[in-house]
């Protein structure tokens, strides 16, 4: 018994040294190599999973890097349905892209601004700084030798009016605020002095369109907190408040095996989450929206907080030049074609990777990574070959390694692949694999810490339920 105890001191003395260690690296990069003239520059478009991935990977000493994003911040979006009712803080799920940039061997230029346009003649992008402070110049052309597009897609709104004035989207770390900040002044303007019944209704009527995982892990959540804190905080007003998710296709989740689309109806059934399946949005007004349900009837839901997840469409940098390589091969509507060495169709030394992009897999964080990992191994091959090495690289596999959602109440589902089968598993067990899975896929030692503090602090004090 004295030995075991021996060793779990020692275990937590290694532990703590460990920790201190990789803390204090991360406070004090080493110096780094500046810009090199005689290099190949690559020049990266965004600061999501695709980019960062990439650039994690990449081998700065054989290439210049200048990154252009308007976010200077990577975005951990698994946990972002959880900063919409503060069981984990904005902070803690974003990575200040200079903690990654600053530990390259060489210095990267990083330039806080969008690209406006990609012109593939001249090898120059347009970019402009977006932000509300600009400088005496706000914007001006780049060269590139090598263009890595990992710019993600927009949110998806069939060109429906009313959708971006009335709805909050989840895909920004700005969508998780604002859809904090209205869910709380909903509950307090149905709790104003003599409010309407037909008001307090509408006010604490919360509806959720699209089933897909984004839709059912924002319900979950929202859930959660309604259980969790505003019962106990709202209890004249928490009866009164309900959920709606609404769901064009039969049913939610259709990427999921049926066995967990049938558990995770179930427990929102359970939770009081209604599930409109077979309904389709097809107005949205300030206070309303009118879809045609299962009966090909038009009918009017009034909500008081609408959030929209109907998936992704391509951006417009995205559009503007899917036209311009048109005759080069770019033929789909629905993203920039590549092959399977994620070269653009139609264009010389540029190379897309992630949401962007059109393929035969589902626009998840997963591909993204896994594209941009094997692209930085596609560099390092290039600068293999300048050295005058020749080498071949096999093309692009994609390893599913399975699918996770939260569906509320401590529940998680999972399908995993498994000896050339599937696992379907959910529940509460998976629920502590789901956490364990995305804390290990954090990029940063800090980011899992105020994850870990984060869900540590919610449980012991609850979660704030003030208006920011
Ligand atoms: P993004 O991560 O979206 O990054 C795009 C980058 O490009 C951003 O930095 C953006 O600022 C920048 N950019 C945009 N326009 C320009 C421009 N004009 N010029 C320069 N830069 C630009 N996937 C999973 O696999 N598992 C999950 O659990 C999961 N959960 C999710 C939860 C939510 C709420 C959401 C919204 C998505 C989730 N996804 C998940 C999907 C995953 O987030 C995306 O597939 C992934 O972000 C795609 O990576 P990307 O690099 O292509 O794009
Ligand atoms: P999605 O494309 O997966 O789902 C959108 C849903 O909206 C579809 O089921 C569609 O039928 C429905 N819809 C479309 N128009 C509608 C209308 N007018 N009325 C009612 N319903 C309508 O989009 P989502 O959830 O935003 O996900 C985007 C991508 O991100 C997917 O690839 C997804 O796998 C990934 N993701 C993965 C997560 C995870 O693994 N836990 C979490 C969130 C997103």
């Amino acid at each position: 018994l004295r030995a075991l105890k021996r060793i779990i001191q020692l275990g937590a003395v290694g532990a703590v040294g460990y920790a201190s260690y990789v803390v204090y690296q991360n406070r004090h990069p080493t110096e780094q190599k500046q810009f090199d003239p005689s290099k190949r520059t690559i020049v990266l478009l965004g600061t999501g999973w695709g980019a960062v991935s990439f650039l994690k990977k990449l081998n700065t000493d054989d290439f210049n890097v200048i990154i252009v994003s308007p976010r200077n911040y990577f975005l951990f979006t698994p946990l972002l349905p959880s900063c919409t009712v503060g069981t984990i803080e904005l902070r803690s799920i974003m990575e200040p892209i200079r903690f990654i940039t600053r530990h390259k061997s060489r210095n990267v230029k990083f330039y806080e601004s969008e690209c406006t346009d990609i012109d593939p003649e001249s090898k120059t992008i347009s970019i402009t700084d977006v932000s509300d402070i600009k400088g005496a110049v706000s914007n001006t052309t780049i060269p590139y030798d090598y263009l890595v597009v990992a710019i993600g897609a927009d949110n998806q709104t069939f060109g429906m009016a009313g959708v971006r004035e009335h709805a909050c989207f989840l895909k920004e770390i700005w969508d998780a605020q604002k859809i904090r900040t209205r869910l709380m002044d909903c509950v307090e303007s149905a709790g104003f002095a003599s409010q309407t019944p037909e008001e307090v209704s509408r006010l604490l009527h919360m509806v959720v369109v699209g089933g897909g995982p984004t839709g059912v892990e924002y319900a979950a959540e929202l859930h959660d907190f309604l259980k969790d804190d505003l019962q106990i905080w709202y209890p004249e007003l928490v009866d009164k408040l309900r959920i709606t998710l609404v769901e064009a296709l039969p049913n939610v989740l259709p990427m999921f095996s049926s066995q967990l689309i049938q558990y995770t109806e179930r427990t929102f059934k359970q939770n009081n989450i209604e599930v409109l399946t077979k309904t389709m949005v097809k107005e949205v007004a300030d206070k309303e929206i009118k879809v045609m349900d299962a009966n090909k009837n038009m009918v009017s839901i009034p909500y008081g907080l609408l959030v929209w997840a109907t998936g992704n469409c391509p951006r417009p940098l995205a559009r503007k030049l899917m036209a311009r390589l048109k005759e080069g091969g770019q033929s789909s509507p629905r993203g920039l074609l590549i092959d399977e060495y994620m070269r653009v169709a139609g264009a010389q030394d540029m190379y897309a990777i992630g949401d962007c992009t059109f393929t035969k897999y589902a626009p998840t964080a997963q591909v993204a990574t896994q594209q941009g990992l094997y692209l930085a191994s596609v560099f390092a091959n290039l600068a293999r070959i300048e050295r005058g090495e020749n080498r071949k690289i096999s093309p692009f596999e994609y390893t599913h390694q399975g699918s996770l959602a939260y569906i509320g109440s401590d529940r998680a589902i999972a399908d995993l692949p498994f000896l050339n089968g599937n696992v379907s598993v959910g529940g509460v067990a998976t629920y502590v694999f789901w956490r364990s899975v995305y804390i290990s896929n954090m990029f940063s030692f800090r980011n899992r810490f105020l994850v870990v503090g984060d869900w540590v602090k919610s449980r012991i004090f609850g979660r704030d339920v003030s208006r920011e």
